[in-house]
């Protein structure tokens, strides 16, 4: 990508975070790489709403800067996700209050509510907390990075990456937009999900038409319990995936939740 259009578009979609209160203060950090394989990056601890040009920080693909400015302070997180997909040249991370909210509830955005995000998002789901710029934050979104094109960070955020800036932000706003209606129908009196025949043509256009790339063709597995799909990583059962979708879930028969309904009223063990 030329520099010159990739620093106009980190800026403006900086400038765009802030504005749509995707972030506050210094929140939230944006990288792209160049056909070279220099980073540009925001610099850590800056407003983006405030950010100018002359602040983008240089790095090569080890993070090592290349110019004055310090890098974010989270862009081993966007190495790592250049490094799992290499058709991914940009990283949006941001507290988006939506996407945020489920993230400190503990939940993935998995519901099959919206068409729409089933063609072009897919579920997005939830990494366990990890220490922002450590290793544990890392280690616990690996093995999600390959199979989804955003995640959630427990009690800290959301981060979404694509082939260029606008597709990663546009993504993110997908990801906010799902989360906001989620609530917005729980508050409503619940969400109605699609039915599995709706959930199987979704998948089945979206994988006619490419929506999404080879490298997440994982974006079903948090609609595997809806539908008689299996997981293209690996047929594993939903509570058993990287993905963390099955959110603890388990399937009981009938005779099984009596039996454990009766154990804790009478208090048997
Ligand atoms: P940086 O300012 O170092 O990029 O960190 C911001 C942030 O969002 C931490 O989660």
């Amino acid at each position: 990508m030329d520099e010159q259009l990739a620093r106009r578009d980190l800026l403006r979609i900086c400038h765009l975070l802030y504005e749509r209160s995707y972030v506050v203060s210094s929140d939230g950090n944006v990288s792209v790489q160049l056909d070279d394989g220099r980073i540009l990056a925001t610099p850590t601890m800056t407003c983006k709403g405030r950010m100018t040009e002359d602040l983008i920080a240089v790095t090569d693909l080890d993070g090592r800067s290349l110019n004055n400015q310090r890098a974010s302070s989270e862009l081993a997180m966007h190495l790592l996700i250049y490094r799992e997909r290499p058709d991914v040249k940009a990283v949006c991370h941001a507290h988006p209050p939506h996407g945020t909210a489920f993230a400190v509830a503990g939940l993935p955005i998995d519901q099959p509510i919206l068409s729409e995000v089933i063609l072009t998002l897919g579920c997005v789901p939830l990494a366990e907390y990890g220490t922002p710029s450590t290793d544990e934050l890392s280690d616990a979104m690996r093995p999600l990075i390959k199979h989804h094109n955003a995640l959630l960070m427990a009690n800290h955020g959301a981060v979404a990456y694509g082939s260029d800036l606008w597709q990663a932000f546009d993504r993110l706003e997908t990801l906010e937009h799902t989360a906001k209606i989620a609530i917005l129908s729980r508050m409503l009196g619940g969400s109605r999900n699609l039915p599995p025949d709706a959930i199987e043509k979704l998948i089945n256009v979206r994988e006619a038409a490419g929506y999404l790339d080879q490298g997440a063709r994982c974006q079903a597995c948090g609609y595997l319990h809806e539908t008689n799909l299996s997981c293209p990583t690996g047929d594993r059962p939903v509570s058993n995936h990287p993905t963390g979708n099955g959110g603890g879930k388990i399937s009981l028969t009938r005779d099984e939740l009596v039996e454990l309904l009766s154990r804790a009223v009478t208090g048997r063990d």
